[in-house]
């Protein structure tokens, strides 16, 4: 497990899971919106990456060309403890 810290709260992700972040933050009661529920169209999940190591961009999240340190939660897995800030 690993800690992400979110607009001022910690959450504990399974960094082994093939569960995108997104939707284990959601599961613990962070609110993340999720327009497309993690289709990769709506970009509400997007986040601001402070610190930390997320899994490689997706083909999706390299289309959108997404301004620099910012990710698709629902597109990416952590790898090692996260601050993050949530966009929308
Ligand atoms: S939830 Fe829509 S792009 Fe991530």
């Amino acid at each position: 497990m690993v800690t992400v810290h979110v607009n001022g709260k910690d959450y504990k992700v399974d960094e082994n899971s093939e569960k995108d972040l997104m939707h284990q933050l959601k599961e613990q009661g962070a609110e993340i919106v999720a327009a497309c529920n993690g289709a990769g169209i709506c970009q509400t999940c997007a986040i601001k990456v402070n610190s930390g190591k997320l899994t490689e961009k997706t083909e999706t999240e390299k289309m959108m060309d997404l301004p620099e340190g910012q990710r698709l939660s629902c597109q990416c897995r952590a790898q090692s403890d996260l601050d993050i800030e949530l966009i929308y």
